[in-house]
């Protein structure tokens, strides 16, 4: 098992280029079940979770490479299998958007049940729920999703009880070839939604409202569908990764590719807590002034809301703010799993239920800890930098499933951290 071992301490500063988003490549090499033709993706960055939809799409038949300069080539015309094995299913959680995209593509598609994850359970009942609106027959039979669209999908009114990203990108996927108009109501908005709907339209699709709460999506017939070349938007939650990371120290980064606009609430945030920050170049620059200031209450929420994969990491930085802060989760009901660790390194932080109380220590220190999941990890990396001393962070198999090489980022900014 390998760990991270991170000397805390100096100021982190310097220069980053943000790699390509996780949450957008997912669902575009998802999507590109449905189209006839060879796809390159530029920006696709080099993550556990990409490996895993990688090789979804080999084992159904299509041909994928990735290269050396990080791009992916995929060509879907040779897909044979329409079945993803429970063993594939369970590397990844957002395997399950594979379900709209075969069955646009295909008609059917049997995949196993995703089961819960580090967050707690992941329900599928929205996903699900959209998918019968659509005409598909949904069965469940020993753990499978077996589906079918014997007459093909067709399009209609889905309104969400809430804005669910996974469910709003399995009905765009399957509505794109549907039989007339599908309109979604309550969508997310999250700037990945719109990466989709941008990667679909270049290819033939036609959906229009992306970015909004209501998205129109006009079926069009699947061989209007051709490959294309295309770049996946920068990761914001990366960026926001190493914003924090310098905040937490008291330092200086520029971060060429990160996109202010995506960041909104996060950036609001950290200026509250004392950090200069503006678009400059082709990115986003933060400067911290000294000891950041605690916030008041940090409520996590659908996008523009501040998002929940940034608060372990914003909460990390603000362990040793002055004054004392609350977040609250909104989203997820498990997802203050790096308190405790975040406590052993010397942060003073109270959960109840979906509340924490963060009171501002003026030290931490490094201890051995491990990643939690994905952002809790990549929270604990946050707060080793900024503790006295080396801190050792097991389980880093989670923190890549999101980030390329979060030791090599940190030590770019000069911190001193390795994998062992
Ligand atoms: C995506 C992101 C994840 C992020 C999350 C919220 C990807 C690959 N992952 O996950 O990083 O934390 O958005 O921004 O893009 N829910 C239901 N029923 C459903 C679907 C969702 O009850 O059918 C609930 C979930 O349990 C959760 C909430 O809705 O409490 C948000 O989930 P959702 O927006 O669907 O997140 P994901 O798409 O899974």
């Amino acid at each position: 098992m390998q760990k991270l071992k991170i000397e805390g301490g100096g100021r982190l500063s310097g220069e980053l280029e943000i790699q390509g988003a996780k949450n957008s490549v997912l669902p575009l090499l998802s999507a590109c079940v449905l189209v006839n033709g060879e796809v390159r993706l530029k920006r696709c960055p080099s993550l556990s979770d990409v490996y895993s939809a990688m090789r979804i799409l080999s084992s159904l038949g299509c041909k994928c490479r990735r290269s050396a300069a990080g791009e992916v080539y995929i060509d879907t015309r040779g897909l044979e299998s329409t079945a993803v094995s429970d063993s594939l299913m369970r590397q990844m959680r957002s395997s399950i958007i594979f379900l709209g995209a075969l069955l646009g593509r295909a008609g059917e598609c049997t995949l196993s049940f995703p089961g819960g994850c580090e967050l707690g359970p992941r329900p599928i009942d929205l996903h699900l729920s959209a998918l019968r609106q659509l005409g598909a027959k949904i069965t469940e039979e020993h753990g499978a999703l077996i589906c079918r669209s014997a007459n093909g999908l067709r399009g209609t009114q889905i309104d969400l009880s809430f804005p669910s990203v996974g469910a709003t990108e399995n009905i765009m996927l399957a509505a794109v070839c549907a039989k007339g108009e599908t309109v979604i109501s309550n969508a997310a908005r999250e700037p990945e939604i719109c990466d989709l709907a941008d990667f679909l339209n270049l290819c033939g699709a036609k959906i229009r409202g992306a970015g909004s709460q209501r998205i129109v999506v006009e079926g069009v017939p699947r061989e209007n569908l051709h490959g294309c070349e295309f770049e996946v938007m920068p990761d914001r939650i990366a960026a926001v990764t190493y914003m924090c990371a310098a905040a937490a120290t008291g330092g200086e980064v520029s971060l060429h590719g990160a996109r202010m606009g995506d960041i909104e609430a996060v950036v609001n945030l950290l200026r509250q807590a004392g950090c200069r920050i503006c678009a400059c170049g082709d990115g986003v620059c933060l400067a911290a002034n000294g000891r950041l200031k605690a916030v008041r209450t940090v409520r996590t929420q659908p996008y523009p809301g501040f998002p929940t994969d940034a608060q372990a990491i914003v909460m990390a930085c603000m362990a040793k703010a002055r004054g004392t802060g609350i977040f609250v989760e909104e989203i997820f009901e498990n997802r203050f799993r790096h308190v405790d660790e975040l406590t052993r390194m010397g942060a003073d932080i109270k959960t109840e239920g979906r509340v924490a109380v963060v009171s501002g220590v003026e030290r931490l220190y490094g201890a051995s800890v491990s990643a939690p999941d994905l952002r809790g990890g990549a929270a604990l990396c946050v707060a080793a930098a900024a503790a006295e001393g080396v801190s050792e962070i097991a389980n880093v198999e989670l923190i890549d499933r999101g980030y390329e090489s979060i030791e090599k980022a940190l030590c770019a900014l000069g911190a001193k951290a390795e994998r062992e």
